[in-house]
């Protein structure tokens, strides 16, 4: 089986080449990035046995001879190099926003959905990462009671926005450290907006200091005045769990916590449930872990799911609001589960 990675140099292709050497997914692997990373040598194991691949840079004829394409670039990249894939006879599993709500294409989260991936014409899309967080904490509920509305707050780490992103965090809080002086901890200078003097950092990641601070947009603002990442949310889970008439509102805020996205979370139910019976629904369900112990102060907190394929979810209460509403709160590492992981889980269901 020939397997290439599309973006492998990435936040989330790099995470797939892991994810295919823990998975011992025995294939022929070939790496693509950009101009920029041609000629990169990367050491991986592939089922067992060790090897030096190199990353060539990406072409219309690199997909020549490839069973499946591992899309991990932004939606402009994935709609360029798609036409080439298919051709090419490959299946195009797509990280990428570029295909999501295309009704040709399935939007596959494999525990929930995983039987939409054999309706493809070449193409199958991988979801929003902190919709396939959500969607795993909730859809064992669904299964017991119809979920008619969500109320959602996120709260993304910084790598959702790929390598950049870290190192933005990465250099925000080092600068911050080794100048204890600064006011507020402010860099005025990281708001390019602000025409401040001082250092200059070269995230094109955030439009404003990351570090000891919050951002409320991800995206771009849409003409209902949410955000393209809010949408997803709704869009996306409407198509993953099959509920058309799903109704979410969504306040997608980035954080500066490196890995792990985390998200606040209430249903509104067609049927009354007990918390007893959330816990229930949630015991067996396949990748999620029930972590909810007031007594000893356990619950799902981003740095415990990072670097790994667990949702975890917990702090589950009977909502204020609504009648039938149950509130919950959910972690998970969304450069694996959501995207890498999700991805190379798609790929297993053709093995
Ligand atoms: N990060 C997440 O948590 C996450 C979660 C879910 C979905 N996604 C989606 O996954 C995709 C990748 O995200 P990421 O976070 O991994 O981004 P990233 O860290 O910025 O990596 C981007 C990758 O794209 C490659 N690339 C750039 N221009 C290219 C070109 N012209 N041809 C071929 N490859 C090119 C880069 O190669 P070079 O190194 O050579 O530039 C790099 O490997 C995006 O669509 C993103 O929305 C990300």
């Amino acid at each position: 089986m020939k397997v290439a990675i599309l973006g492998a140099t990435g936040a989330v292709g790099m995470q797939m080449i892991k994810c295919i050497e823990e998975r011992k997914i025995d294939c022929e692997l070939k790496l693509l990035a950009s101009k920029k990373s041609a000629g990169k040598k990367v050491k991986v194991n592939i089922a067992g046995n060790e090897k030096e691949l190199t990353i060539e840079e990406t072409t219309n004829d690199s997909f020549n001879g490839m069973d499946f394409v591992l899309g991990a670039v932004e939606a402009e990249f994935s709609k360029i190099y798609a036409p080439a894939i298919v051709k090419a006879g490959a299946v195009f599993i797509d990280n990428s926003s570029a295909f999501r709500m295309d009704k040709d294409v399935p939007l596959v989260v494999p525990e929930i959905n995983g039987e939409d991936a054999k309706n493809n014409k070449g193409i199958i899309a991988n979801p929003n990462c902190s919709t396939i967080i959500t969607d795993m904490a909730i859809y064992g509920i669904n299964k017991v009671s119809k979920i008619k509305s969500i109320v959602a707050s996120t709260y993304q780490a910084v790598s959702g926005a790929g390598v950049g992103g870290m190192k933005a965090l990465d250099e925000q809080v080092e600068y911050l450290a080794k100048n204890s002086d600064i006011p507020n901890h402010r860099i005025s200078s990281l708001m390019k907006d602000e025409g401040a003097e001082g250092p200059k950092f070269e995230s094109d990641s955030f439009k404003y200091q990351i570090a000891y601070n919050l951002i409320p947009c991800i995206g771009s603002f849409t003409d209902n005045d949410f955000t393209t990442e809010e949408m997803k949310m709704q869009n996306e889970s409407r198509k993953i769990m099959h509920l058309p008439d799903l109704k979410v509102t969504c306040t997608c805020i980035r954080v500066p916590v490196m890995r792990s996205h985390s998200i606040s979370v209430t249903l509104d139910l067609e049927k009354k449930l007990s918390v007893e019976e959330v816990k229930k629904a949630l015991s067996n369900v396949k990748g999620v872990k029930l972590v909810d112990d007031q007594k000893n102060h356990l619950y799902p907190m981003p740095l415990n799911t990072t670097d790994k394929d667990i949702v975890e979810v917990g702090r589950i209460r009977q909502d204020l609001v609504f009648e039938n509403g149950i509130s919950l709160w959910c972690c998970g590492d969304q450069i694996r589960k959501g995207a890498a992981t999700n991805a190379v889980q798609i790929l297993e269901l053709f093995l």
